[in-house]
């Protein structure tokens, strides 16, 4: 058997966070330091944060990603952040495709590929989101979803070292709701399935990190069922205390 990708479990602490929000890297970074955790740790603050937070990280076993990129490297696109800015000020990935960008923003697949793709163009990670909302949950659709924003979303180009995927149930961001274990380990085998048809045998070593309402209590389950190789977070990742809680699971 295949050996499993190293698992990552990333904070995204989306339109959250001033400069006063950085002595929450630091905790992490110094707790951290003194435990040996089997698994990547990263913070996405807002771009805004970036820079300071890459100071506030230097050393440390933090890493640093962006939110969303736009998908063009430079340009006429007012308030829009290029990939190459957030490599530029100290991120190694950036999330794509968050269901938040996918309703506010009416982002497509195609969007989000081209998005991977200006990510991969500056050597960032792309985290790809994907997720189904709770009417396609209650339809039973979630694997016909993910199938096709899987097929959608992926660049050309993609390999293990420069994607990850999250899958990220709508109906469970934010809410304290999540699915059951087994039914996240039946949605990441899909996932799996499909990247294998997509990548071949690189798709063994994607790491696939399940997001929505992980919380301490609830990420060592959530996080040993099968396929699952770390954790997207919103809430949770705003404080030092509770991320490091999550991370726990990987101690
Ligand atoms: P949540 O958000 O942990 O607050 O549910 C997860 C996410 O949107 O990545």
């Amino acid at each position: 058997m295949a050996k499993s990708p190293k698992a990552l479990v990333a904070g995204n602490w989306k339109m959250n966070g001033t400069r006063a929000s950085l002595k929450e890297i630091r905790t992490l970074a110094s707790k951290l330091n003194d435990k040996k955790v089997k698994c990547n740790v990263m913070i996405c603050p807002p771009a805004t944060l970036l820079c300071e937070a890459k100071e506030v990280a230097k050393g440390s076993k933090v890493k640093l990603g962006g939110q969303d990129c736009h998908a063009a490297e430079s340009g006429a696109h007012t308030g829009h952040i290029s990939a190459g800015m957030l490599k530029n000020a100290g991120a190694s990935a950036v999330i794509v495709g968050h269901s938040e960008r996918r309703a506010d923003d009416g982002e497509t697949d195609k969007d989000v590929a081209a998005k991977a793709a200006a990510a991969h163009a500056n050597k960032l990670t792309a985290i790809i989101c994907v997720g189904e909302t709770l009417a396609q949950y209650e339809n039973k659709e979630t694997l016909r979803v993910i199938t096709a924003q899987i097929k959608g979303s992926l660049p050309e180009g993609a390999t293990a070292k420069n994607t990850i995927i999250a899958y990220e149930p709508v109906w469970a961001i934010g809410s304290g709701l999540t699915p059951t274990v087994k039914e996240v380990a039946k949605v990441h085998t899909h996932i799996r399935k499909r990247l294998n048809a997509a990548l071949g045998d690189e798709a063994d070593q994607v790491a696939i990190l399940y997001g929505g309402s992980v919380k301490p209590a609830n990420a060592q389950e959530l996080m040993s069922a099968a396929n699952v190789n770390g954790a997207l977070v919103g809430g949770a990742s705003l404080k030092a205390t509770d991320f490091l809680g999550i991370i726990a699971a990987y101690e």
